[in-house]
């Protein structure tokens, strides 16, 4: 099986490239954000403190997250249900943030994700993919763009979903998980030593998207 790992911070543009380029090369796009919103929205459902270890750990034992691919798409489940709209708030995304830091939500969610890629020829994006998940992909990308830039596509995809927020609510949102995700002590969001870096910033999508496929080409010939 065949893997590329594609890592980098929140709003760098992961997502959509991730999905074009599984798409151009016939693998599955797996988001692994989405595993660790999923155990975030337990956590704000249930009242857990997703800061707390003990609670949380112990949270994990009455949660199942599954990952299912509908018509190529993937979608999440917990404990059953559909939940891959209901991940996708300001809210989740902080919880996340601090949930992602422990270790146990680490172990929780760490087989799942390899075995994805023992299974399929992967597209997968996150925080540590090169670094601990599949360290052995093929290409590993570390994707960044200016936290300005970043900024600006996250809230013009909360505007096009009709929400309303304020784009300095964003960007303070944004920096703060960043800090958060880069300073955490178990895989912390950082480039593999063997990472090709590209920085998106000022590209439109495609741009970005067209030169890491060439990137890709290169190296999996
Ligand atoms: O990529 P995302 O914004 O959906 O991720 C949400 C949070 O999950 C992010 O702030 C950090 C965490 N995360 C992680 O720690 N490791 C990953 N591989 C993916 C996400």
């Amino acid at each position: 099986m065949r893997s590329i790992a594609i890592d980098g911070p929140a709003g760098a543009g992961k997502s959509t490239l991730a999905r074009k380029i599984a798409g151009e090369m016939g693998f599955i796009y797996v988001d692994t954000g989405a595993l660790y919103r999923t155990v975030a929205l337990y956590l704000l459902r249930e009242g857990v403190d997703a800061a707390e270890a003990a609670k949380v750990e112990e949270a994990l034992e009455r949660i199942q997250v599954d990952i299912r691919f509908e018509g190529g798409t993937q979608q999440v489940y917990l404990n059953g249900e559909r939940v891959s709209d209901r991940i996708r708030t300001p809210e989740v995304s902080m919880t996340a943030s601090v949930s992602s830091a422990l270790p146990c939500v680490r172990r929780f969610l760490l087989d799942q994700q390899r075995q994805m890629a023992r299974t399929h020829d992967v597209v997968m994006d996150g925080r540590d993919i090169g670094t601990v998940v599949l360290p052995e992909a093929d290409v590993k990308i570390f994707l960044t763009a200016s936290p300005e830039d970043r900024a600006r596509r996250r809230y013009e995809e909360f505007i096009e979903k009709g929400r309303e927020i304020a784009f300095q609510e964003v960007l303070r949102d944004m920096k703060q998980r960043d800090a958060q995700d880069e300073s955490r002590a178990v895989a912390p969001l950082k480039p593999a030593e063997d990472a090709l870096l590209v920085d998106t910033t000022g590209e439109t999508l495609a741009q970005s998207a067209a030169r890491m496929i060439g990137l890709i080409q290169e190296r999996m010939v």
